[in-house]
């Protein structure tokens, strides 16, 4: 009989709801919330009502393209935290009424583990090589920065974190700066395509052992910023995409250093990213530049499994349904907690 897994994400702005299906992935629907864009940020109160609002047809949009009913539901596994509490709760909830109606298992799931395992997601006719523990994952979000060991499904180490800001955070905060939209990622990629990065140079952190840090970088970014523009006024104008560029480079500069001497120090060869921000196209190539020189296998997830999706939950929760690892129907969210 086959086992049929809904994934169930709401941990921040995205409601997302996905089924595999005997660890190959059917379907994958992300709601994203334009509503966000005019504050600049996700405001928590807006994206809870809008997951409120979403979560319904998302599920229901969900099992109708993976072609099955929900009686046919092995079990349910949810995002349980990080994340913002209100938006979590309604994923939370929703997951465990559903489970409840149906007396199903309920299969709690970590966001970041589920990010990690992104790269375990199959889909039939399209199988990739997945990688081999224990590989290295560079995990880089709007929340975290993290070089992670990853010793088999269930067991993972954290080797380095960033000890203030995350990669994604601080590029968001320098792109605010510059005035550009929201999230400033994609939109610093994108400028980043066409600028130099070598344009200008911005501190970088000098922290010991596999650590990360990026508050000094958004500093510097600031400061530089405010007195090129004592000299011309338009300098954020006439040099958009050079500054894209060269921020770009300085946070791939970053990421890549700690993450080859923990490559060199475990003496791992395999090595992932995953996260929203290894949708950078600046940090892929860096990827490949390594592999070759290096001689790295890397593991480069596609472009939507990157940013929170359920795909990543309902892969997580399956692997946990093979080891019959459930959890009770009184398990609470959590807003804060690393990975495990
Ligand atoms: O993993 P994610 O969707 O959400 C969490 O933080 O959990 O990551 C969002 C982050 C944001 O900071 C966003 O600006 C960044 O990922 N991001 C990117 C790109 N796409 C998304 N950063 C750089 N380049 C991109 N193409």
């Amino acid at each position: 009989m086959s086992t049929f897994i809904l994934g169930i994400e709401s941990s921040c702005d995205d409601t997302s709801a996905a089924v595999i299906k005997d660890g190959y992935l059917l379907s994958n629907i992300v709601a994203s919330q334009a509503v966000h864009e005019a504050y600049g940020g996700v405001v928590p109160e807006l994206a809870s009502r809008a997951h409120q609002q979403n979560i319904v047809p998302v599920v229901h949009e969900a099992l109708k393209r993976a072609g099955i009913n929900k009686n046919e539901l092995s079990a349910i596994a949810f995002t349980r935290g990080p994340g913002l509490m209100g938006s979590l709760l309604v994923g939370v909830s929703f997951a465990k009424g559903l489970a409840l109606s149906l007396n199903i298992p309920l299969i709690d799931v970590n966001h970041l583990t589920g990010h990690v395992l992104a790269h375990f997601i199959q889909v039939k006719g399209e199988e990739n090589e997945l990688p081999a523990f224990p590989f290295l994952c560079l995990l880089v979000s709007g929340g975290n920065s993290q070089i992670i060991l990853v010793k088999s499904y269930n067991e993972m180490e954290i080797l380095g974190q960033t000890i203030d800001d995350a990669a994604g955070e601080a590029i968001d905060k320098c792109s605010k700066v510059m005035g550009l939209g929201y999230p400033g990622g994609p939109i610093i990629d994108k400028l980043a395509r066409q600028g130099n990065p070598k344009s200008f140079t911005f501190s970088k952190p000098h922290i010991p052992g596999l650590d990360y840090s990026f508050s000094g970088l958004k500093t510097s970014f600031l400061y530089s910023l405010r007195d090129w523009i004592k000299e011309d006024p338009d300098f954020i104008e006439h040099h958009k995409a050079d500054l894209a560029a060269s921020l770009e480079a300085t946070v791939v500069d970053i990421l890549m250093e700690k993450l080859r001497k923990a490559a060199k120090q475990y003496n791992i060869k395999e090595v992932a990213v995953a996260g929203g921000v290894s949708a950078n196209n600046g940090l892929r190539n860096a990827f490949r530049e390594h592999a070759q020189k290096y001689g790295w296998k890397i593991f480069i997830p596609k472009f939507s499994y990157t940013t929170d999706n359920a795909a990543m939950i309902a892969i997580t929760g399956y692997f946990k349904y093979l080891s019959k690892e459930f959890c009770p129907i009184d398990a609470p969210a959590y807003s804060r907690v690393t990975l495990q």
